[in-house]
């Protein structure tokens, strides 16, 4: 339950706390510690091919590579996956031993298994073109009662953000920046299963455009005149209008 809570990127730290069964003993000597990636991604749909590559320096004795909360492990530095299927999904780690010396664990790998369930759908709010220093909601909704979202921005190898509800997730963006622009997908999953995913949403493409000043400008004119009407709202509001800009957006709000 304490993965609810989490409200920093997500899946990292599902991986350092569902890994915590296993320690490789490893001496910590002058060794450097071997990296672990997987190709082309570790996020792996279903039935598609994927790699698992431990990477220390070359002529080792011997490379480990291990899943964690599994008694599985091989003396071989690469794992290939022809098809990718649920039981792989998991959290890898490797390391590697030369002489008497074990290397220090590489980082912890989570490969997950996508297109376990029905895609989620991904919208915006109020609208798939943000103006810069605006804001935009991107939700992320599913058919089905999963507590778990996680939104990709393509590009980026980290999830953007992850975060709980029962049907659907929302992932504020404040001060939106031309940085966020680009196509985004999101996927539902478990945490009770945290490396089965459902398939990706369709991709959802952010437009951010630099025409803050002159929608704000426009908004600022559409306010005056709302509390410009004859006849509408408290007459203290009337006489507010033209004077300042904030005091005529504050008028609005007692108007409705
Ligand atoms: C592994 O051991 C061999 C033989 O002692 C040594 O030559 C080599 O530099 C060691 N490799 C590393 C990465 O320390």
């Amino acid at each position: 339950m304490w993965i609810r809570k989490q409200t920093t990127s997500g899946a990292f730290l599902l991986c350092s706390g569902l890994c915590l069964g296993q320690v490789v003993q490893a001496q910590l000597g002058t060794l450097p510690k071997p990296s672990l990636q997987a190709l082309p991604s570790s996020l792996a749909p279903l039935k598609t091919q994927v790699t698992i590559r431990c990477q220390g320096p070359p002529d080792v004795d011997l490379y480990r590579l291990e899943k964690l909360r599994s008694r599985k492990y091989q003396d071989r530095p690469v794992l290939f996956i022809k098809t990718m299927e649920e039981s792989f999904a998991g959290c890898y780690r490797c390391s590697y031993q030369n002489g008497t010396l074990w290397s220090p664990p590489s980082n912890q790998l989570e490969l997950v298994a996508t297109g376990v369930y029905a895609k989620p759908s991904l919208s915006a709010q109020p609208s798939l073109a943000v103006s810069q220093g605006g804001d935009v909601t991107l939700r992320c909704q599913s058919k089905y009662s999963f507590d778990q979202f996680a939104l990709y921005k393509e590009g980026d190898t980290e999830p953007h953000k992850q975060s709980a509800e029962q049907y659907w997730a929302n992932f504020p963006i404040t001060a939106v920046t031309v940085a966020h622009s680009g196509i985004y997908r999101c996927y539902s999953f478990s945490s009770k299963f945290p490396y089965l995913w459902s398939a990706p949403s369709d991709p959802l493409e952010l437009v951010v455009t630099g025409e803050g000043d002159a929608v704000q400008a426009f908004l600022l004119q559409l306010l005056h005149t709302l509390v410009e009407v004859p006849g509408e709202g408290p007459t203290g509001v009337k006489g507010v209008g033209g004077e300042e800009k904030p005091e005529a957006l504050e008028g609005v709000f007692i108007i409705s």
